[in-house]
């Protein structure tokens, strides 16, 4: 809850880190940036190639869960629950808490509004943290486009963060929600935005780390490249196998 109210204390006043990761050495690196370390379903398409986040299973989620623990010390880790684990109020608290049994991670993280309401309401009454999702839902969507176009699908948006606020989530992340709706959505409520592709209004932002530092090509307009990893990657194993191939390694030092 500490480290919940101090995210919470940053809105207005400086800008909340986000980032994904799926095992411990990654979490290690990422913890040192952040403020919230996401273990996300996306971990289905970035390291099994799904066509859809739908295919994530709670054991997998689990298992990756239980390594990016160990390497998170300082930040809140969140653990996204996986397609069809929180259908209704009872099967999302049964899951929510092996989830957090297994893991021992900070909060859950549910995508949608009005339709699943209950459940986060349940999990909150039931002391567990939920993290909300708006906008591009990827478990219930096969299509890839921004939400916030159409006047209607601005009011749902705005009508549907104001209900996850009041249910009581710590925090809602935006993805690919329109501009202006996404400042709108910011500037009205008390708890923090983390947005993914809606803009700078948003009172954080989150990226999937694999994305950002190149490891995982993508052509998402959200996602810039900040690094090009593989390049590092490639510069030390092509040394080692050159080294091998021409036995400079290995040398008397490694060996017994
Ligand atoms: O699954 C995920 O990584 C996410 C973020 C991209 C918000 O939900």
């Amino acid at each position: 809850m500490e480290k919940i109210k101090k995210i919470q204390n940053k809105k207005n006043k400086s800008k909340i880190v986000c980032l994904t990761a799926y095992s411990k050495n990654f979490a290690e690196e990422v913890d040192k940036h952040v403020d919230i370390v996401l273990v996300g379903d996306s971990l289905g398409s970035v390291l099994y190639n799904y066509s859809s986040t739908k295919k994530v299973t709670l054991t997998e989620m689990i298992n990756h869960s239980k390594s990016v623990r160990l390497g998170v010390k300082k930040s809140l880790m969140v653990v996204d629950m996986p397609y069809k684990t929180y259908e209704t109020k009872n099967l999302a608290l049964k899951n929510a808490k092996n989830i957090i049994k297994e893991t021992k991670c900070d909060a859950v993280k549910l995508e949608g509004g009005k339709k699943v309401i209950k459940q986060i309401k349940f999990l909150i009454k039931n002391k567990i943290p939920v993290m909300g999702h708006l906008g591009l839902l990827p478990q219930s969507t096969k299509k890839f486009k921004s939400k916030g176009k159409t006047n209607k699908e601005a009011k749902q948006l705005f009508n549907e963060s104001k209900l996850l606020q009041e249910s009581g989530v710590f925090a809602i992340v935006l993805e690919c929600v329109k501009t202006p709706i996404a400042k709108k959505i910011s500037q009205y409520l008390d708890i923090p935005t983390i947005g993914i592709g809606s803009s700078v209004h948003c009172d954080g932002q989150v990226l999937v780390t694999d994305d950002l530092i190149g490891l995982n090509q993508t052509k998402i307009k959200f996602v810039k490249q900040f690094l090009n990893v593989k390049k590092y990657i490639n510069a030390g194993l092509r040394k080692y196998a050159s080294e091998v191939r021409s036995k400079k390694y290995p040398t008397k030092k490694h060996s017994y």
